[in-house]
């Protein structure tokens, strides 16, 4: 370790591997410890039963379900609308298919791969796969994600969300969105979370990303999906039971978190500017939200071995392929933590 790039004594890690990183706030502390419980795989948990309507109605949907990760939100909104050797055409770099494979495996179901760009499907191509001679498989799910974690972060444009909702629902195909960070997603666009989920039938919401929760996500569409996907939540294991001590926090992440969330954007330009103001070895994208890909192609090191100096100066990063790295801002990162970011990458390339 180079004694140039040794944090000061004491000074926290800049943990830039990700959003969900982040802490519970003191408000989630005190909301946990005075939450109603009851056994949610008995007679329902109160304050469950309050995050699942609450989300329903923040996301604009009948009905709510409170699951412990995005990723089984996800699978049962497969396992709820696709049958076995049916197909989901989602964008080629989708979470659900490039993170989630698991979900393919264990409902039968095809995940196609739909190329696309910033995240956004190609429409001509998405239409092409639709056709009934272009597969012999039925389609019977589309499935959209904003942001768009592989894609850095990007938002789809809402008439793009429009275009493919009006494609699935001419063949009544219904729309899924993967809505992990849904929230950033209005927040870059100035709406709702409503006004996006409005074009999918079912969308899933991550709780324990930027919006804080200690984990947690909902699945939210119509009630009989989401009725069906509470019967198969207790077939995969997903039925907890107080899990309103949880389901507390969520609660104050869905109702309070998402108004700050623009602070972590900011963050990330302050970021993406301070890294490509280094000169022309590295190269960082422009973020749409709180998701920053730096591209090291031109400093001759490999990512882990950036990764590994960085994180000798105390910031925490995550290599994205051989060539990249991805860095995410959220609630624990302040100015000072991303001026701390672009000194070390700076001393960093200095030491070449
Ligand atoms: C876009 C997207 N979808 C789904 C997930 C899965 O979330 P979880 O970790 O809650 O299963 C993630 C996690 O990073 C994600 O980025």
């Amino acid at each position: 370790m180079r004694s140039d790039l040794t944090p000061a004594a004491g000074a926290a890690a800049v943990d830039l591997r990700s959003d969900t990183v982040t802490r519970p706030t003191e408000a989630m502390y005190a909301r946990m410890r005075t939450a109603p419980l009851g056994d949610d795989g008995l007679d329902a948990d109160p304050t469950a039963r309050d995050l699942e309507e609450t989300a329903a109605a923040t996301l604009g949907k009948a009905a709510g379900l409170f699951v412990p990760s995005c990723t089984m939100g996800n699978l049962l909104a497969i396992l709820t609308q696709v049958q076995r050797s049916e197909q989901v055409l989602l964008e080629a770099q989708a979470h659900m298919i490039n993170t989630e494979r698991g979900a393919a495996t264990l409902t039968g179901a095809f995940l196609l791969g739909i190329p696309g760009v910033d995240g956004a499907m190609d429409l001509d191509r998405l239409s092409d796969a639709l056709h009934p001679s272009a597969s012999p498989l039925r389609t019977a799910m589309i499935a959209l994600e904003t942001s768009h974690n592989a894609a850095g972060g990007t938002v789809l444009p809402v008439a793009h969300m429009a275009a493919v909702a009006d494609l699935a629902h001419a063949r009544g195909i219904p729309v899924h969105c993967d809505g992990a960070r849904l929230f950033n997603a209005a927040t870059h666009l100035g709406v709702a979370p409503a006004d996006l989920a409005a074009h999918v039938d079912t969308v899933s919401l991550c709780l324990s990303k930027g919006l804080s929760a200690p984990v947690g996500a909902v699945l939210a569409g119509p009630r009989p999906v989401i009725a069906a996907a509470r019967r198969l939540r207790k077939m995969i294991g997903g039925t907890q039971r107080q899990v309103g001590i949880v389901a507390a926090a969520g609660l104050e992440a869905i109702t309070v978190m998402g108004a700050r969330l623009g602070e972590d954007h900011d963050r990330a330009r302050q970021l993406s500017d301070g890294l490509n103001a280094l000169g022309p070895r590295l190269s960082a994208s422009v973020p749409q939200t709180n998701i920053v890909q730096v591209d090291l192609g031109r400093t001759g090191r490999s990512s882990t071995r950036w990764v590994d100096d960085l994180d000798a100066a105390g910031i925490r990063t995550r290599p994205l392929g051989d060539r990249r790295l991805r860095l995410v801002t959220h609630r624990h990162i302040a100015g000072a933590d991303v001026e701390r970011a672009v000194a070390a990458f700076r001393t960093c390339l200095d030491a070449d």
